[in-house]
């Protein structure tokens, strides 16, 4: 069950929506999860930065991008010149998804069940900020924003058009660079990481 669609579309400010997805019931995600983990930052340079979904650290602080993989994000938004608590992080799913394996949560992806439901608080999101840019991580974010299957590679690193006032910018993810096991390819894949974050920066300029 959703909040009430003219809540949510009624709703001009963050604060208002994320109070609103507290409650939301449209997938089954909520059920496993600690709470809705919504956006955070200022909105600064209108600029929003979209994830997949919280992860085992983010569900347990309700702060997206607050584990490995945000720390990792941190240091490549510092090294462009962007502190985090100023622009705008949000989640293409906000409830975290997981397994039990060995006494552990292990991430799930999310299904296009979860990305759907919930797409209707990135609609917000984006309408209440109206961003210049959506930086896209990985491909549970640029499929949700984009609202197709997207294959990183091809269309990474340049400014796709999403409508009248906000353009969008493919990247990967940065748990994609925890991954890699190759320190050499992780430092190059790092810096194609920070060299697209510079694009979105110089785009916002
Ligand atoms: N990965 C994401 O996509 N989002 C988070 O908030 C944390 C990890």
């Amino acid at each position: 069950l959703l909040p009430g669609l003219s809540d949510i579309q009624q709703a001009d400010n963050l604060a208002a929506l994320g109070a609103l997805a507290m409650d939301c019931r449209a997938c089954p995600s909520w059920e496993n999860a600690t709470r809705a983990v919504f956006g955070s930052g200022q909105g600064l340079f209108r600029l929003m930065l979209v994830g997949e979904q919280p992860g085992d650290q983010e569900d347990l602080a309700g702060i997206p991008f607050v584990g490995p993989a945000g720390q990792v994000l941190d240091r490549a938004l510092a090294e462009v010149g962007f502190v985090r608590e100023q622009i705008y992080i949000t989640n293409a799913v906000k409830h975290f998804g997981f397994t039990w394996r060995n006494g552990r949560r292990l991430h799930k992806k999310p299904d296009e069940i979860a990305i759907t439901a919930c797409h209707v608080w990135l609609e917000a999101e984006r309408r209440v900020l109206n961003p210049a840019l959506v930086v896209m991580l990985g491909a549970t974010a640029a499929r949700s924003v984009l609202k197709r299957p997207v294959t990183i590679s091809r269309e990474r690193s340049k400014i796709i058009p999403l409508d009248d006032t906000t353009d969008g910018l493919v990247t990967v993810h940065p748990s994609y660079l925890l991954r890699l096991p190759d320190d050499s390819t992780r430092q190059r894949e790092y810096e194609n990481f920070v060299a697209d974050l510079k694009l979105a920066r110089d785009y916002l300029h």
